[in-house]
């Protein structure tokens, strides 16, 4: 008999109902008196099923109901309507064959273990509730991602992880080699000509450079993969390892830029709630009480648009407030990006204009020389969401500006290249896809919506 998944049976029951059929899934939870016994079983599907084991019915009875959870299962049974019960309907056993049995260390023998303890099961957290929810809508909103950019017509392109450039101008990198470090420990010379590449390379901070030749061919692109950086920030937002979308769109400036960013967190958010209803419902339940009307509330209000000199000047009026000092050309920290979005406005702000000494080479330098069109999107809870520019398409502009912050232009010959073979108006920006998923979810450490976080001084 071919397996049914729950899923399945959990929506189309009333098919079933009558019919004998075959499940497989780890048991949640046993429950047994002297005759008769219940397993909740799941396969992977949110919500599992529920399996009535009757003694007379049974032949291994006694050894099923000293299962413990964890362990995997096949019933062979029929699906009876229940229209009385909490669940519509349950499976009424015939036979029940043991998969594998779990130890009796598994550690998540019991229910309600704090998001810390998981984190050191992370391989096995998966199983529980809360994971299960996060990263099932770390799947569903990749797709709607993709899903977003491809009906647009906007073509993924897949830039290299292995780069000899730095995207960000001053990104802390991870570096690559096949040297033997050891070697050079007393040296001190290391002699990157023997190095694979012939030089010295790094794994990307950004696809961002990479991927510029391809949109000035397809006019719409995006990338949406792995980035690393080694920046030494120990914080609930940052990770070593994390996913990076990063969209180009020529021809557009920044205010197209920041249409099609509102656009797709909306898509995105929507799509999310739509497809992930119980697991949007159970962390709201259970992780974070606001979390369904904080996301309504985005998809159904306009985001705020508000300049970096606007903002200063709101952030200087609010006295004693701030640990770091606010004044014209600061780089804010996350207490002044979450006031705005916090305190002031309570949703989305767009933050755009920043002074061009904060921000990277290759934003487009404002008429009043000081400013770059650079946007920021900052949310409640999180900070900074989306980093993104206009970019500076003027040769010239762009040279000195490199040649000013002391780049190597040899290195960025192809992107400089750009601007002499049919430059135009372009824009694009990057999405810290964990930090979306923390959006998405409530759940306020990175760490808990990576599978296998990357983080400084540990990897597991
Ligand atoms: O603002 P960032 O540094 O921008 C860029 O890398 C541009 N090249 C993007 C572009 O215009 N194509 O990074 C983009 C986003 C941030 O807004 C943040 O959400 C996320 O990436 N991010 C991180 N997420 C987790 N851990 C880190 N260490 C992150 N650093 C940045
Ligand atoms: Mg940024």
């Amino acid at each position: 008999m071919k397996r049914t998944e729950i899923k399945k049976l959990n929506v189309e029951y009333e098919k079933f109902a009558g019919k004998q059929i075959k499940v497989c899934g780890w048991a949640r939870t046993v429950r047994d008196s002297k005759m008769i016994a219940f397993v909740e079983l799941n396969d992977g599907a949110f919500k599992g099923t529920q399996v009535v084991l009757e003694k007379e019915k049974i032949s291994n009875f006694d050894y099923v109901i000293k299962l413990t959870t964890g362990s995997s299962l096949e019933v062979i049974g029929e699906v009876v309507l229940t229209p009385q019960a909490k669940q519509p309907y349950e499976i009424n056993a015939s036979q029940v064959n043991i998969l594998g049995k779990c130890d009796t260390d598994y550690p998540l023998q019991k229910k309600g273990h704090s998001l810390e303890f998981l984190r050191e099961h992370h391989y096995l957290r998966p199983r529980t509730n809360t994971f299960n929810a996060v990263f099932r809508i770390r799947s569903v909103a990749a797709y709607a991602i993709h899903k977003f950019f491809q009906e647009r017509d906007f073509v993924y392109c897949h830039t290299p992880i292995i780069t000899a450039s730095d995207c960000e101008g001053a990104g802390a990198m991870f570096q690559v080699t096949t040297l033997d470090l050891n070697r050079f420990a007393d040296s001190g010379k290391v002699e990157y000509d023997k190095d694979f590449f012939g030089r010295k390379v790094f794994m990307t901070v950004s696809g961002q450079i990479d991927e510029e030749p391809m949109t000035h061919a397809f006019g719409n692109t995006y990338t949406f993969g792995p980035t690393f950086r080694a920046e030494n920030s120990n914080t609930s937002r940052h990770a070593a390892e994390f996913w990076m979308m990063e969209p180009e769109m020529c021809f557009t400036d920044l205010a197209g830029l920041m249409e099609n960013e509102e656009e797709m967190i909306k898509f995105v958010i929507s799509y999310v709630m739509e497809h992930c209803k119980d697991e949007i419902e159970f962390l709201n339940k259970f992780v974070d009480k606001d979390l369904i009307s904080r996301l309504t509330n985005v998809v159904s209000n306009d985001f705020v648009k508000l300049s970096y000199t606007e903002a200063i000047d709101i952030l200087t009026k609010v006295k004693d407030k701030f640990e770091y000092p606010v004044y014209w050309g600061v780089d804010l920290q996350s207490e002044h990006e979450r006031y705005l979005t916090e305190v002031v406005y309570k949703k989305p702000v767009f933050l755009y204009n920043y002074p061009k000494d904060i921000k990277a080479f290759y934003m487009r330098l404002n008429e009043d020389g000081k400013t770059v069109a650079a946007v920021d999107l900052l949310v409640p809870g999180i900070g900074e969401l989306i980093g993104g520019s206009q970019r500076e398409e003027r040769y010239d502009l762009l040279t000195s500006r490199m040649k000013e912050l002391g780049l190597n232009l040899e290195d960025y010959e192809n992107y400089i290249n750009l601007r002499r073979y049919g430059t135009n108006v372009h824009s694009g920006y990057g999405l810290g896809f964990e930090r979306l998923i923390m959006y998405l979810t409530g759940i306020t450490n990175i760490r808990d919506v990576e599978y296998c976080p990357r983080t400084v001084g540990g990897i597991n």
